[in-house]
């Protein structure tokens, strides 16, 4: 996430319980005692038993088990990936390379000038959360869709931000979305195919359905669409999930940043973090004016939604799935229970806001995504709140149910889901530390979520500690888990933290951390790969890599551990270059080939590059102007990733 986005994104001033209340003497007494006092295992104390969820994810594992086989890469300062010895890693796809639409394949321009209409025929910029579909067995070709969450105007455009125009806007818009490529191994490597019948580019302009209780609500219809159902465009979108139906969930974040707002907004609007100037870093508003909420307030109620997309086919309409509640979605980790029902874990990366789950009404049915088209449509939203001892409960998000009522100013369950914050806070669920990825072990049950860091934890008139996010300020941040009551749709849990990140070395006690094996901070993606390694990918700001606290992390990097072993180490995979963080994961089906986004190569400090000086920061992948890309990586010796 950047930084301009971080003062917005801290709005939670509800007074429900996160301070000292519930605070566990008992874990922070584990936590002041450091490794010593821990109770012997990195861990913790979680006792590891058979799920009753459907093993699908994990069944397709060669026998090797979790076993991590690989030499662990040396923290360094490089403006290249790193990967271990034995290991390659090779660009595949990069910011302005095509997407490969038949006819329409549009060469990348070093200097940045493609105009608008060449670059949404073309991979976006900021590469982030991933998923690979297979063809063909899905060993050697398959279809990637991936998102590309936001821009850095300096780099987009050959003078930068010198001067503004529409054509700049609408080239930002073009530059925001997903790309859906299919990829093929060759003799030379792994490829995009193009053309290809499946490219596709999906933009901040291309036309979505909304389904789900918010669909056709009042506070969903626009002058432009005036009964409330179609809106245009997804952006801002972080992390992914993807249904055992076939589909692609792309999830919007740091939206409101796109939306000019009023001089004073409403407490609505104020919750949701839009204020005059709000707009005023991506300028679409003035392009486009259904971004300037002082004239089209709606508009902003219509993002913050998790998108589902039919990767296999590039004519059909993406489907923004209200039911699934309105955040700053990070992901959506989508797993089954054993009677089939879907269930979508949600983190809400902002300051103290909350983790969700989603829980369908029906069973998944026979047939792929025909069958399944409304799964995502009916079903129970709840919000966590992890309570000390190691215990949390999932609070119903339902209309007349608790203080969900029309009194309360939820006049419905479509304002239940399109005020989703209000209503959580109004439920007294546990503000946490940033929540990022969402990850489900299906051999375990056992469900994890990154917690990047809280800086404003503990500051005067903000929530300090609790058992769940227990230091102050958070700048490391940690990966907490829990385990549901019986099957994945359960209504309480128990959970423990996983690991508290930092160096253990580090002075500051809240910055210490209880790693064992190579250290980190900032976790943000996560991913319990088929054969149950745990992938662990960083996001440190570059305005704090390399400093402080983190002087000894000055590159964002990917680790692995074995998430079941009490004596396991996390070990360091790929380091990214300077600037990047290191986001979105996927395999092909033989775990042979693994995918992953390297975001903001380069990213300078003030987050917007000098035109001037494209490549100041980094020059990867090509020696010019730093581009995100994906990069494919392989065993030399063809084995599969990680052993
Ligand atoms: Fe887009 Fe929360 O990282
Ligand atoms: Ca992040
Ligand atoms: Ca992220």
């Amino acid at each position: 996430m950047a930084k301009s986005f971080s003062e917005m994104e801290d709005s939670n001033r509800s007074a429900n319980l996160s301070i000292h209340e519930v605070s566990d003497p008992a874990r922070r007494v584990w936590l002041r005692g450091g490794l010593a006092a821990a109770t012997g295992s990195l861990f913790g104390p979680a006792v590891l038993t058979a799920c009753a969820a459907t093993p699908s994810a994990n069944s397709a594992a060669p026998a090797l088990g979790r076993s991590i086989g690989f030499k662990g890469v040396a923290m360094a300062a490089t403006d290249t990936v790193v990967v271990p010895e034995g290991y390659r890693a090779q660009v595949l796809y990069r910011w302005g390379d095509p997407v490969g639409v038949a006819g329409q394949m549009p060469a990348f321009k070093p200097d940045a000038s493609n105009t608008a209409a060449e670059q949404a025929l073309q991979a976006g910029m900021h590469h982030d959360g991933m998923a690979f579909f297979p063809l063909d067995g899905g060993a050697r070709r398959g279809v990637l869709a991936m998102n590309h969450e936001y821009v850095d105007d300096g780099l987009l455009h050959p003078d930068g931000v010198k001067t503004w125009s529409a054509e700049k806007a609408y080239k930002s818009m073009a530059a925001h979305g997903v790309s859906v490529i299919e990829v093929e191994k060759t003799q030379t490597g792994w490829q995009t195919v193009t053309p290809s019948r499946y490219a596709r580019r999906i933009t901040a302009r291309t036309p979505m359905r909304i389904a789900g209780p918010a669909a056709g609500h009042a506070m969903m219809k626009t002058a432009a669409d005036p009964a409330g159902t179609q809106v245009l465009g997804t952006f801002n979108n972080c992390a992914n999930g993807q249904t055992p139906w076939g589909t692609y969930l792309t999830c919007e974040e740091n939206w409101a940043g796109y939306f000019e707002g009023p001089e004073q907004p409403d407490a609505h609007q104020k919750r949701w973090g839009l204020r005059k100037g709000s707009g005023s870093y991506f300028r679409w508003h003035e392009a486009d004016e259904r971004f300037d909420a002082t004239r089209h307030p709606n508009e902003f109620n219509r993002f913050g939604w998790v998108v589902e997309i039919d990767p296999m086919d590039p004519t059909s309409v993406p489907v923004k799935r209200t039911a699934l509640g309105r955040a700053a979605h990070e992901g959506a980790a989508t797993a089954l229970t054993r009677s089939g029902k879907a269930v979508v874990y949600m983190g809400e990366d902002a300051r103290f806001e909350y983790i969700y789950k989603f829980v369908s009404r029906d069973a998944m049915k026979p047939g792929g995504l025909a069958a399944n088209r409304e799964l995502l449509d009916h079903g129970t939203l709840y919000v966590a709140r992890f309570d000390a001892g190691g215990r949390g409960v999932w609070l119903p998000m339902v209309h007349g149910q608790g203080p969900l009522t029309a009194a309360a100013g939820f006049a419905d369950q479509g304002e239940v889901l399109i005020k989703s914050r209000q209503a959580a806070d109004a439920l007294g669920a546990t503000k946490m530390d940033r929540p990022e990825w969402t990850t489900v072990d299906m051999a375990t049950g056992q469900v994890y979520c990154t917690l990047t860091n809280n800086t404003d934890r503990g500051k005067p008139d903000r929530p300090g500690p609790d058992a769940a996010n227990p230091r102050a300020p958070n700048t490391m941040g940690q990966i907490i888990r829990w385990k549901e009551d019986g099957d994945l749709d359960g209504t309480a849990f128990s959970w423990d933290h996983l690991v508290l990140a930092g160096d253990p070395a580090q002075e500051r006690e809240g910055a210490r951390g209880n790693i064992r094996g190579d250290y980190f901070g900032s976790p943000d993606g996560l991913w319990v790969d088929p054969r149950g390694v745990l992938w662990i990918q960083t996001d440190a700001s570059s305005s704090v890599m390399g400093q402080g606290e983190y002087s000894r992390l000055p590159n964002n990097q990917m680790l692995a551990c074995d998430p079941t072993d009490p004596k396991g180490q996390i070990r360091r995979f790929l380091l990214g270059p300077t600037g990047c963080e290191v986001t979105g994961i996927a395999m092909a089906s033989d775990l042979r080939t693994m995918f992953v986004n390297i975001q903001h190569p380069g990213e300078s400090p003030s987050e917007r590059s000098d035109p001037a000086q494209p490549s100041r920061y980094s020059k990867w992948p090509d020696g010019g102007r730093p581009r995100s890309a994906t990069v494919v990586i392989t065993k030399l010796d063809g084995g599969v990733i990680g052993t």
